[in-house]
């Protein structure tokens, strides 16, 4: 199938060969699925990728996509000026750094997957991408990158940390969410995988909530009942463990969401959530 955006990828990791997954899928092929080692190139064709490996090639595309760890973009970035016309838009996938490693490109961008990439087979469809781009030409080159892979965008601008952080919390904790549950658990005689196979749902309803109704109409619990008496004696029973402080600081943000419900106590709640006994 000859691609209508040609798409050139470096890096046949998870996120480079999920992406050429979704591209193919759409009919569009990458004109190159490149990787540096064999062991990545071995795992990439043993999931039936059309990976080459080798030396860095000459590219001849439209979009330039760097897929490969972080500290590598830069020095990447560096060697394809030899091995491409400037013309191409050159883009990395990482959510924790702007355009900079790119330096020297005329048309560059970024495009963060926000999701959790878990293997090279991951379905990008119906998650969203941030999109950071020079130019319109590389903002049009990665919009039509996201409808091909039928995702939504967005375009976070100001600080990188701040946007990688807002990322690192909602995919990061939902895990140490379960963690922290599962500690508590403990003294409550659950062992890890108990607590995960009946709390894990939880979350998952949880998050779908959280996901389709927003932060505010998913909440249940104490905090948005306004009941003072309960959330005393959840701290009584956290006090001096390692989760306490986690408990205190996300009750509080949820006494923010409960004033959006019209929640009665709050006052009473945060004077109690604040303080340690
Ligand atoms: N996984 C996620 O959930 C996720 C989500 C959004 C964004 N991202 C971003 O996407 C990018 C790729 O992540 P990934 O999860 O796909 O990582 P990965 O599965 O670990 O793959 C990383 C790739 O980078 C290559 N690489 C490392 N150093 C290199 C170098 N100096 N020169 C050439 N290739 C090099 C590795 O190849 P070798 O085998 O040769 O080392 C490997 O193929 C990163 O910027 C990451 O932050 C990841």
């Amino acid at each position: 199938v000859t691609a209508a955006l040609r798409v050139a990828i470096l890096g046949a990791g998870r996120v480079g060969c999920s992406i050429h997954r979704g591209l193919t899928d759409a009919g569009q092929t990458p004109v190159l699925l490149w990787t540096r080692s064999a062991a990545s190139h071995q795992a990439a064709l043993a999931a039936g990728f059309p990976v080459t490996t080798g030396a860095l090639p000459s590219v001849d595309a439209e979009l330039i996509l760097l897929t490969v760890e972080d500290s590598a973009v830069a020095s990447l970035a560096l060697h394809m000026k030899a091995r491409a016309s400037t013309a191409a838009v050159l883009a990395h996938t990482a959510g924790a750094l702007d355009l900079t490693p790119l330096d020297g490109w005329p048309s560059k961008g970024s495009f963060h997957p926000i999701v959790s990439v878990a293997s090279r087979t991951t379905s990008l469809a119906s998650a969203f991408a941030a999109i950071a781009a020079s130019d319109e030409m590389a903002d049009a080159r990665l919009l039509e990158l996201a409808r091909l892979l039928r995702m939504g965008v967005v375009h976070p601008t100001g600080d990188r940390a701040r946007y990688h952080a807002a990322a690192a919390i909602a995919g990061n904790f939902p895990q140490v969410l379960l963690e922290a549950a599962s500690r508590v658990l403990r003294d409550c005689g659950l062992s890890a995988d108990e607590a995960r196979q009946a709390f894990g749902p939880l979350l998952e309803s949880a998050a779908r909530n959280a996901a389709a109704l927003g932060p505010s109409a998913g909440l249940t619990g104490p905090v948005v009942r306004g009941d003072v008496a309960t959330v005393q004696r959840h701290l009584n029973a956290l006090a001096g463990s390692d989760t306490e402080a986690l408990y205190r600081m996300a009750s509080l943000i949820a006494t923010d969401l409960a004033e959006q419900r019209g929640a009665p106590n709050l006052e009473a709640l945060r004077a109690l959530l604040a303080r340690p006994d």
